[in-house]
């Protein structure tokens, strides 16, 4: 785990205690995948556009990840900093500053922003160079067959369950 800086733990704690936008949306205009070949960790992300005096703009996103808590905690926090935004606005943020309201990450954990990045860069604008690997077909399925085809190529995937608070 990250755990050197508590302040960091502190706020990623309490992301996942709460997350925002997590799950499918069925209405999404545009939908992106990417896995991690680091360590095995997936995001995928949905978005839905709305126009804004005449500007398209990113009116909603959701995530589902095979992720660790880090990866949650960028995703809540991304899908809510990109509301609002066009597409250039929003493919312009780096994963660092999507993770920016968490603090800087550790190095080991710099790769759990760039997932997101590069979800959210997949559901955008999937031509744009990613940093992580995006998944084959992302809106074919749902992450679980993702995570599926992804476990008959690779050695290295985990799953981290959020605590059910019901
Ligand atoms: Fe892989 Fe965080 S350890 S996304």
């Amino acid at each position: 785990m990250i755990m050197e800086n508590p302040d960091l733990q502190q706020k990623i704690a309490e992301a996942i205690a709460n997350p925002k936008n997590m799950g499918e949306m069925e209405s999404a205009d545009a939908v992106g995948a990417v896995g991690s070949p680091n360590c095995g960790d997936m995001v995928r992300m949905w978005v839905k556009f709305k126009d804004e005096n005449g500007k398209k703009v990113i009116d909603r996103a959701t995530f589902q990840t095979f992720g660790c808590e880090t990866a949650i905690a960028v995703a809540s926090l991304a899908t809510e900093m990109i509301r609002g935004k066009t597409v250039d606005e929003a493919l312009a943020l780096s994963g660092e500053e999507l993770a920016r309201d968490l603090g800087p990450l550790p190095p080991m954990k710099i790769h759990c922003g760039e997932l997101v990045e590069g979800a959210l860069r997949s559901a955008l604008r999937p031509s744009v160079a990613l940093t992580a690997k995006p998944m084959a077909s992302p809106a074919a399925g749902t992450l679980l067959d993702n995570f599926a085809a992804a476990a008959t190529t690779r050695s290295t995937l985990k799953m981290v369950f959020l605590k059910d608070e019901a």
